[in-house]
């Protein structure tokens, strides 16, 4: 070995050495005051995180918290929410997606339908629910007399998770406030959530899809019905009845007749 390759390493090993020593005497100072402030009584101190960022600039990333939004009702369009939304890159699915998709539809709907996020078909097309669950979804709105020009669809997240996964829960938070933004801007009667992770998500709670369905919740101050995702009729048409019976309760709770036709949503027999 070299000389200088000799005294480079003692080098090093001295630099080491003195961030051990240093790092040895501070532990040793926390220990010795937190065994002062155990002594005089103090048995837990609290936690705080200074955030990252201050709260405007928290706003102007991820849009205004969802109690400002509440008392936003009316005062935005769909259109200056899709300006905000720009080219989204607020969360890693801005990297990946083909097309972001905001939404179609009637911008003062009665009634607002919110599936999960973009799928292979809507990515590439830009709209919601145009894939196979999407063709369901259609014939459920047909068979409640409207047309998909009549409500409104979107999703709680506006750009396709890589191979359909879940979305994370820091791609939610990133763009949930939009979706509240788009509902508060339409102010419909009410909204039907689709499919488990939008329920879940929407109502901030974990319990499963089939004890949630058939039963009006509240999501700030609009009745929000959840029900099966059409995909998981396209895998158990059997569920098509229960979605048939709580599109019924969503017709009347927005003053709508039921169709008078003998089937319902999607061919399910009416009773
Ligand atoms: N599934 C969803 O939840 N949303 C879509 O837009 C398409 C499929």
């Amino acid at each position: 070995m070299s000389n200088t390759l000799i005294q480079n390493t003692a080098n090093v090993k001295g630099a080491v050495a003195g961030v051990a020593e240093e790092a040895e005497s501070v532990l040793a100072s926390v220990k010795a005051y937190l065994a002062d402030l155990s002594e005089s009584g103090v048995d837990e101190l609290p936690l705080t995180v200074s955030p990252l960022v201050s709260a405007a600039e928290r706003d102007m990333l991820l849009g205004p918290p969802p109690d400002i939004i509440d008392g936003m009702a009316g005062a935005e369009t769909l259109d200056m929410i899709r300006l905000d939304l720009g080219d989204c890159r607020r969360c890693q699915l801005g990297n990946t997606r083909t097309n972001l998709v905001f939404g179609v539809g009637n911008p003062n709907a009665r009634l607002v339908f919110v599936g999960e996020g973009p799928g292979r078909d809507e990515d590439l097309q830009g709209e919601p629910f145009v894939g196979e669950a999407g063709k369901l979804l259609t014939k459920i709105i047909e068979a409640m007399g409207l047309t998909r020009s009549d409500v409104y669809i979107c999703n709680v997240v506006k750009c396709r998770p890589p191979q359909n996964r879940d979305p994370l829960p820091s791609e939610i938070e990133a763009c949930s406030s939009f979706m509240l933004r788009q509902v508060k801007a339409i102010n419909p009667s009410a909204i039907v959530a689709l499919g488990k992770f939008a329920a879940q998500t929407l109502l901030g709670v974990k319990t499963p899809i089939s004890r949630l369905r058939g039963a009006f919740q509240d999501y700030h101050g609009i009745p929000l019905m959840p029900t099966f995702h059409p995909a998981a009729l396209l895998r158990d048409p059997a569920l098509k009845r229960d979605v048939w019976e709580d599109m019924k309760q969503v017709m009347k709770k927005i003053g709508m007749e039921l169709p008078a036709q003998k089937t319902g949503a999607a061919g399910v027999e009416q009773p």
